[in-house]
């Protein structure tokens, strides 16, 4: 399949609804239909250590607590406790989840004890019940976990599929990346005001970089393609510049300008220091020495392989070894993926870039925004980043992201206007926006796109 042929139904200009963005019905409905049928990526299976910790995960009215209930086996349960319903591990104030260490879970209301398999093994004055309570009705209440690539996933669906089958073709395509081995530089959170899908819409497409980051246009033009993949996922990447043929070209933007050695250094130095994300301070530093490394002239290709080689044994050195992946992979991988429905990794062999977005409560104006770059590391070098809680500022986030974030609430506003009749993304670029309300529809019952007509207005 060639990176320029349209490869689903979306091909054709589709226009849909801004009920899933606004509507407070919609946002309500979302928790029954969506958020309890899908599996949503609920943290690292590096966050818990030992056995013993544990992480939450929050989903509008659902807290899923997960632990590590043996060296090998981590399990999830709904954080209540059954007796009266207390939450079982509060997530503290100003925090973005529960985390910590445990022997055993203590309700704090009136003391019942819970082993970490989450089976009762204390009930203050259990026989004033006689012999009415059960195993069943007074153990912690199991939810569906899985993990790949080193994310811990989970669903609250008990019937639901199996996690692999889920994220097909998303999960053989992506493995040889072996995510799991990156661990995390960054990772920081706030509350945004925008529906959780027009944030994780400001970077599933490259159309908007042309005008949002003008800066990177200097580097070269690069056209971005963008593919339904598998049931309910979706990818996107760069065209491969044509003067050149590596498939890694596309992934890595190598700048396409007069003189490929400059413009690939200045285009790294940026990306380093204004965006903070999508490099490692390897690759800027094996770029920064290609005017002196190769000749005037070299052509782009070339420029590209040397930079790869040369970081990928800077790397080596220092005990930080790159997969190998068939550059047939590298192209058709792109360069992110959206895990219907508010998860995407922008993925490399050395580093990759996770956004998510939730619900804030049933306002669909407000969600709470996540973003997360991770790296190889020598090994016992790996940082251990808290989640820092950050308002979207520059100031917080860096000058590229706060530029993506210009646009979120204006867009948020924009979309409650009488004038305005609904979303039309370009075919190409953005076909991904469009994938995602045709899948969103087969969980919600309504909102899919229909055909852009003219002037038309969909239901
Ligand atoms: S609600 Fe947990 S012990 Fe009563
Ligand atoms: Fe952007």
């Amino acid at each position: 399949m060639s990176n320029n042929k349209p490869d689903d139904a979306l091909s054709e200009a589709a226009i849909y609804s801004v009920d899933a963005y606004i509507s407070e019905d919609y946002a309500r409905a979302e928790r029954d239909k969506l958020w309890r049928k899908v599996w949503l990526q609920a943290g690292r299976v590096e966050d818990l250590e030992q056995v013993g910790s544990y992480i939450t995960y929050e989903i509008l009215d659902d807290s899923v607590l997960i632990v590590r209930t043996a060296p090998d086996t981590l399990k999830a349960y709904h954080n209540v406790c059954p007796h009266r319903g207390r939450r079982l591990v509060d997530v503290p104030e100003g925090e973005r989840n529960g985390s910590g260490y445990m022997r055993k879970l203590v309700c704090g209301y009136h003391g019942w004890q819970f082993d970490l398999d989450g089976k009762n093994n204390h009930i203050p004055f259990r026989e004033d019940w006689g012999d009415s309570l059960t195993e069943a009705c007074t153990s912690l209440k199991p939810v569906n976990m899985d993990t790949w690539s080193g994310f811990i996933f989970i669903n609250l669906d008990p019937n639901c599929q199996p996690l692999k089958d889920y994220l097909e073709p998303a999960a053989s395509m992506l493995e040889p990346f072996q995510l799991q081995n990156m661990r995390c530089r960054w990772r920081k959170w706030g509350v945004f005001d925008c529906n959780w899908k027009v944030a994780m819409q400001a970077f599933n497409e490259t159309y908007h970089v042309q005008t949002t980051h003008p800066e990177f246009n200097q580097y070269g033009s690069f056209r971005g393609w963008a593919r339904a993949q598998g049931e309910l996922h979706s990818n996107i990447g760069y065209d491969t510049p044509k003067n050149m043929d590596g498939n890694q070209a596309a992934k890595l933007r190598v700048g396409e300008a007069a003189d490929p050695r400059i413009s690939t250094a200045e285009m790294q130095v940026y990306t380093w220091e204004k965006a903070n994300t999508n490099t490692t301070e390897t690759l800027v530093n094996a770029a920064k020495r290609l005017k002196d490394e190769l000749p005037e002239g070299t052509p782009a290709t070339a420029v590209l392989q040397h930079w790869l080689k040369s970081a990928r044994a800077d790397d080596a050195a220092r005990g930080v070894h790159w997969p190998e992946v068939d550059p047939k992979i590298v192209g058709e991988s792109g360069t992110a993926w959206q895990l219907f429905p508010n998860f995407q990794i922008g993925h490399a062999v050395n580093n990759m870039l996770t956004y998510q977005a939730r619900p804030h409560g049933y306002d669909p104006d407000k969600c709470v925004f996540e973003a997360a770059v991770y790296e190889l590391y020598p090994e016992g070098e790996e940082p251990k980043p808290a989640w820092k809680f950050c308002p979207p500022t520059e100031e917080d986030w860096c000058y590229v992201l706060s530029q993506d974030f210009g646009n979120m609430a204006a867009v948020q506003q924009g979309m409650k206007s009488a004038g305005f009749h609904g979303p039309k993304p370009n075919p190409y670029m953005e076909r991904t926006t469009a994938i995602m309300h045709k899948n969103l529809a087969k969980f919600m019952g309504e909102g899919a796109p229909i055909k852009l007509n003219g002037d038309n207005k969909p239901e």
